[in-house]
C-alpha cells in the first residue's frame, strides 16, 4: 500500500497537482490529508501518556494509530509546499506524532536509531514560489527517513520559481509534472 500524506493546504494547491503526478504512476494508493485530521502538537500531557503507554508496551492504543500507518506503508509520498524556508508546521507536528520508539524507530545498544518503517522509498513533493532550498524542508525528511526510520531511499520531485514575475507557472508545473 502506497500512503500519500497530503500536507497541502490550499485547495488549488500546485503542490498537490504535482503530487498526484508521482501518485498516478504508483498505482493505488491511501490518502491522509493531514489539514483535516485532529494531529496536535505534543503537550506534557500527550508526552506522560505516550512514554507510559510505550514502557508498558500498549502499542494498541489509537493515539499510535498514524504510526502504526506510516510504518506499514510499502511506499510514501509527501506533498508540502515550501513555506517560510521550510515545510507547513503541520508537517512537523504529524512527524512529532508518529515518531514513537518501538513502532518507526528503536534504538540500538549503543543508542543509535534502528529504523522500523517497511517502506522502501518516500517521494518529497514540494513547489516553492522562488528558488528552492532544501535544506530545513527536504533535507529534514530525507535524514530522519533514512537514519531513524529505517526507509532506504528518498527522492525529491519539485517546481520552483512559480510566484516570479514573468515566469509562466503553468508550463513550469506541467514540465516537473511530465517529468516525474
Ligand atoms: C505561508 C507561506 C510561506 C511561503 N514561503 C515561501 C518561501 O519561503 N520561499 C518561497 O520560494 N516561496 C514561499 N511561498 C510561496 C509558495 O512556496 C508557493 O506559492 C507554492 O507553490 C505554494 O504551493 P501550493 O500551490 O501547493 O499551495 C510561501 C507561501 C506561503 C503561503
Amino acid at each position: 500500500m502506497t500512503l500519500y500524506i497530503n500536507c497541502c493546504v490550499r485547495s488549488d494547491s500546485r503542490t498537490d497537482r504535482l503530487a498526484r503526478a508521482v501518485l498516478a504512476k504508483m498505482g493505488e494508493y491511501t490518502e491522509l490529508y493531514l489539514p483535516a485530521e485532529d494531529i496536535k502538537p505534543l503537550s506534557e500531557e500527550m508526552l506522560e501518556k505516550r512514554t507510559s503507554l510505550l514502557a508498558a508496551g500498549k502499542l494498541d492504543d489509537p493515539m499510535f494509530r498514524y504510526a502504526h500507518q506510516f510504518a506499514e506503508a510499502d511506499k510514501i509520498v509527501i506533498s508540502a509546499p515550501f513555506w517560510d524556508g521550510s515545510f507547513p508546521s503541520l508537517l512537523k507536528v504529524y512527524i512529532e506524532n508518529i515518531y514513537a520508539v518501538g513502532i518507526v524507530s528503536r534504538y540500538s545498544e549503543n543508542g543509535t536509531p534502528v529504523g522500523m518503517c517497511r517502506a522502501e522509498e518516500l517521494v518529497y513533493v514540494t513547489t516553492a514560489g522562488g528558488p528552492y532550498f532544501p535544506e530545513f524542508s527536504f533535507g529534514y525528511i530525507k535524514t530522519v527517513a533514512e537514519t531513524c526510520f529505517g526507509i532506504k531511499s528518498t527522492r525529491l520531485v519539485k517546481a520552483e520559481m512559480l510566484d516570479i514575475d514573468g515566469m509562466d507557472a503553468e508550463k513550469i508545473l506541467l514540465d516537473a509534472m511530465n517529468s516525474v
